[in-house]
């Protein structure tokens, strides 16, 4: 059934205050409240002094009332006492400098001291929760990565990478001959002698910097999955979850995920366009409502790492604090989002926060109350959204027809090597996304090594490393796979492929890469597809093919090269489009593999449920449902205003 919730901070407030505001949240339809996650210093003053009480009652008042508890460690907040007596836990940044405390996310996350420090309390915390009726799931520390934290540069990561690499390598010969060592005599003799790779005069070599993002992953998996075990051993049938975040990519979410019950990630639509990379008039035109495309895309990523389980933790309710600008939410956002969470196949919407404190860093952060108490404009909606999930049967969420391929190792490889400033595997994919979006499609998102064979169509955007396994997997796919700009460009061990690109799926694509040039955002490069002109941007490949071309460089000095290949149930795409080309590209894709579109949508989008189907308009003026003419409608109508939420039933 899916549900609301809402994160609170009973440590913030007067003891007397707790249960007025546990019965608020119940009668306001909140089912699930999410407490404790930076709670280490009222929790353990000092070190080995527990004071767990306030927390008994905390836990008792909330679940009197009628709320389900997730509890979270708060081990993305070690405290002053034990940052004083282990200043050897703090992370170090590329400069070498170690992180203060004063804020959050400290901590370095190879530090051995700080995983039996903070697995210690860990174990404390299970032991003493892990049974309680009222705790319903348990959330391992804070948005991992938050604050640019993933890597770091100490002397505890340094060790960890040494023997990472020796195992990964087995003799330092291996290392040498992967990364290329020869190149500026940068061989080593022993594993001992490497360092990571900061500081550097100029770039460090690109396998090494791509083996310290992997192993900088790794490192946040096994964190995560040392915590997720002593939660299993202490508090069985309880989900233990993780709260992801929005387009951030510095470790393997599946790889994290796998280790969890379900992925739950943290919304703010509003903060993420207005950080984000998009136009300004874009930003204008969304300012209070958010990237159409934006939460529906971390629905379908989430859903994907959850194996079909996903919530969202924390869900923007008023202008936060930490964007460039902050606006407001346009009225009925709130519910707009949290009917698009669950319209993905989402189980709960937790809104963030409860209370607006006015003390601290987020005094500026909207909750559903204002800082005195009284309710803030969210709080109507939130309590129409409760009666309407009430009155309304949800179905299963089941596969679409389309698969989009989303891989970490790419993000890293690309990021370390963009060959071209404004190259961004990120919006590139997201750019695809969101044309499939706009004709009305619902898509899954895989990563490299999940099953897709059941799909209709498979996009690979961008997919530099492509493993013999996946090559297998796509040579025996029975449906079209659209494959993008420097797949299959890069070894494992970051070098170009003894046959060149696109490596291992050569023979699939029927073609080799022989030079590869970027451009100025300034440039376009004009190719020819059927009677149309359109535009290449960025990037352009030159390609020796003797399959069928379907679309042409047209530029005065490439005209006729080829930048669109067919070769049997594959295309291969040799450039980064604009977007007119990329909706053309992929709209004769979708027809090619037998997928049906909608018209264009505008600013409408649409995402079908089971049997329901859903639709949301992210504009600011009214819209129209694209529903069926006798269509029942169980949300909403036909006229869609702005903010607008409808669903109907489908055959
Ligand atoms: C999240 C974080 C919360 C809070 C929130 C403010 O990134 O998990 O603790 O800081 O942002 O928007």
């Amino acid at each position: 059934m899916a549900r609301l919730g809402v994160c609170y901070y009973p440590e913030h407030w007067p003891q007397s205050r707790w249960s007025e505001d546990a019965a608020t949240m119940f009668e306001m339809g909140l089912r699930i409240v999410r407490i404790g996650e930076f709670a280490w210093s009222r929790l353990e003053p000092s070190a080995g002094n527990y004071t767990w009480e306030w927390l008994d009652s905390a836990i008792a008042t909330l679940g009197d009332a009628g709320l389900q508890v997730v509890l979270g460690t708060p081990t993305a907040t070690p405290p002053r006492w034990l940052v004083k007596q282990h200043p050897a836990i703090l992370a170090r940044d590329p400069d070498g400098r170690p992180r203060k405390f004063g804020s959050r996310r400290h901590y370095c996350f190879s530090s051995e001291t700080y995983r039996d420090l903070a697995c210690g309390f860990v174990e404390k915390m299970a032991q003493r929760y892990g049974e309680n009726p009222h705790v319903v799931a348990w959330q391992t520390d804070n948005e991992y990565g938050c604050h640019n934290t993933t890597v770091s540069y100490s002397d505890a990561a340094a060790e960890a990478f040494r023997l990472w690499l020796a195992r990964r390598y087995g003799s330092i010969d291996a290392l040498n001959q992967a990364w290329g060592t020869v190149f500026w005599s940068q061989e080593y003799s022993d594993f001992e002698d490497i360092d990571p790779p900061n500081l550097t005069v100029t770039e460090a070599n690109p396998a090494h910097q791509l083996d310290f993002r992997r192993f900088s992953s790794d490192q946040v998996v096994s964190f995560n999955r040392a915590q997720v075990e002593i939660l299993r051993r202490h508090s069985p049938g309880r989900d233990v979850l993780h709260n992801f975040m929005g387009f951030e990519t510095s470790f393997d979410h599946y790889d994290v995920s796998a280790d969890l019950d379900v992925a739950t990630w943290d919304s703010y639509p509003l903060g993420f366009l207005d950080q984000g990379w998009c136009d300004d008039d874009v930003k204008a035109r969304f300012q209070r409502q958010g990237h159409p495309d934006f939460a529906a895309f971390h629905h379908d990523l989430y859903r994907t790492c959850g194996d079909g389980r996903f919530w969202v933790m924390e869900q923007q309710p008023g202008p936060v604090n930490w964007a460039p600008h902050n606006p407001a939410p346009l009225d009925g956002m709130l519910r707009l989002w949290a009917w698009e969470c669950f319209a993905h196949g989402g189980e709960v919407t937790s809104f963030f926060r409860w209370r607006q404190a006015p003390f601290a860093q987020e005094q500026m952060h909207a909750g559903l109350l204002r800082p005195d108490g009284s309710p803030d404009r969210g709080v109507t909606e939130v309590a129409r959204v409760a009666s309407e999930l009430a009155a309304l049967e949800l179905p299963d969420t089941d596969r679409g027809d389309i698969a989009l391929m989303i891989d970490y190792d790419a993000v890293w490889s690309l990021e370390i090597q963009p060959q071209g400033r404004e190259f961004s595997y990120l919006r590139w994919v997201f750019e695809v996304y969101q044309s499939l979006r706009e004709r009305g499609l619902d898509v899954d998102i895989v990563g490299p090594r999940h099953d897709f064979d059941d799909y209709k169509a498979l996009i690979l955007p961008c997919q530099p490393y492509v493993s013999e396994a996946l090559a297998d997997r796509l040579r025996r796919f029975s449906g079209k796979t659209l494959v993008g700009p420097r797949s299959g460009s890069k070894t494992r061990d970051f070098s170009i492929p003894g046959q060149l690109a696109p490596g291992p799926l050569r023979g699939l694509l029927g073609l080799t890469v022989l030079r590869v040039e970027s451009f100025a955002l300034a440039h376009l490069e004009a190719v020819q597809l059927g009677n149309t002109r359109y535009d290449a941007v960025l990037w352009r490949e030159e390609l020796e093919t003797d399959k069928q071309v379907l679309a042409t460089f047209a530029g005065e000095f490439h005209q006729g090269t080829a930048a669109l290949v067919e070769n049997n149930d594959f295309r291969y795409l040799a450039c980064l489009a604009s977007k007119p080309l990329l909706d053309k590209i992929l709209s004769d894709f979708c027809e090619w593999s037998g997928i049906e579109l909608a018209a264009p949508l505008g600013d409408v989008r649409l995402r079908r449920r089971g049997k329901v189907q859903f639709a949301f308009n992210y504009g600011t003026s009214p819209a129209e449902a694209p529903a069926p003419g006798d269509a029942e409608f169980l949300l909403g109508g036909r006229r869609l205003p702005p903010a607008g939420v409808s669903a109907w039933r489908t055959r």
